[in-house]
């Protein structure tokens, strides 16, 4: 892996990023969807509550070897974390930008089982289709809470693969949502690669496997936080993770990103225990939230998101008084 592209600045590593990347496809369309949708959240009659837009990245990011992909690096993330937190958003009054790893878990889906078609659904005797009762529940939120969240203007779903798509979405995202000022959050819970092959030195064809090793330079991901928070949407509440395996080091990590980066909040979660408890790293504390194991189904991202809203609109009033 080479990491010495260290004597650029952020500024040149980000453009040599974007400027050797694929092309996104479908950027108009993309463009055009969230200006909609931010223009429907901006309206004169929105007052300060409901302007507020999240956007939440869920799932892992893949680095293609190869241009006509079969082989990539991938990161962990099944986007149980991104679908959750997006529904608790959503309760908590939030329009909700959800940029998602196309095949990962899915706002208001997460009940129901891996084969869903097969599983909950069963013919009659008519041909006609039925709900099998033990699943009507889950269904039902699959349906009528995602229709009625996607058709009401308060979610907007943007899939990505590849850390090409994600970052150059992402910055569309940003950008867009920089007129909502502090009313702006992100939530930025995807895995995000470290280390990629630029467009440009990658081989267009399927590597061949001939040799005992796979001889491929990877260079370092900019860390676009630091864009984010200094060119993207300076005045966005901005929230990113830091995973680690060893929960020695994760606070120390955490309040480093946390400084470097000028995240309003670092959530640190370890792998093994990322459904239990996280814990919520500012300048002013470090608050340990728990999941309630009084019953079964509470998931920990409901005190998280109670936390981060709360954070979020003390730092709307603080920006409005600063005006
Ligand atoms: O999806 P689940 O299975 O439910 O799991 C959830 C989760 C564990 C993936 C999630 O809670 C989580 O921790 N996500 C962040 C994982 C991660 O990439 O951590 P990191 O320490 O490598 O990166 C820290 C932050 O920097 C992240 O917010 C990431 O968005 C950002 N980053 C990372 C690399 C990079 N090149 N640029 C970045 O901006």
């Amino acid at each position: 892996m080479d990491s010495t592209n260290g004597s650029q600045t952020l500024e040149e590593q980000a453009r040599a990023f974007f400027d050797s990347a694929p092309p996104l496809q479908n950027t108009h369309q993309i463009t055009q969807k969230l200006d909609q949708f931010i223009q429907h959240r901006s309206s004169p009659s929105a007052n300060g509550e409901n302007r507020r837009i999240v956007c939440v990245t869920s799932g892992g990011t893949t680095a293609p070897l190869e241009q006509r992909c079969v082989r990539y690096v991938d990161n962990f993330s099944s986007g149980h974390r991104g679908a959750t937190s997006t529904e608790y958003f959503l309760k908590a009054g939030y329009a909700v930008i959800f940029l998602y790893r196309r095949g990962s878990f899915q706002p208001f889906c997460r009940s129901l089982p891996d084969d869903p078609l097969v599983e909950c659904f069963v013919p009659t005797d008519d041909l006609n289709i039925r709900v099998r009762e033990a699943y009507s529940e889950a269904v039902k939120r699959a349906v009528v809470d995602h229709h009625a969240a996607v058709t009401g203007g308060l979610l907007l779903k943007l899939p990505f693969n590849t850390i090409f798509e994600y970052l150059q979405m992402l910055q569309l995202i940003a950008t867009s949502m920089r007129c909502l000022g502090p009313c702006a959050m992100f939530y930025l819970a995807a895995a995000v690669s470290d280390f990629y092959v630029p467009w440009k030195d990658m081989v267009e064809h399927k590597i061949q496997s001939g040799s005992h090793f796979l001889d491929v330079q990877l260079v370092q991901v900019p860390k676009m936080l630091s864009m984010l928070r200094k060119d993207w949407a300076p005045l966005a509440f901005c929230v990113s993770f830091k995973l680690e395996t060893d929960s020695n080091i994760l606070l120390n990590k955490a309040a480093a990103a946390l400084e470097k980066y000028k995240m309003h909040a670092v959530v640190a979660n370890e792998l093994t225990t990322r459904k239990e408890h996280v814990v919520v790293v500012t300048s002013a504390d470090n608050i340990i939230v728990h999941r309630d194991k009084s019953h079964s189904g509470n998931d920990v991202e409901n005190p998280l998101i109670k936390l981060l809203s709360e954070r979020h609109e003390a730092y709307i009033k603080d920006s409005s008084r600063l005006v």
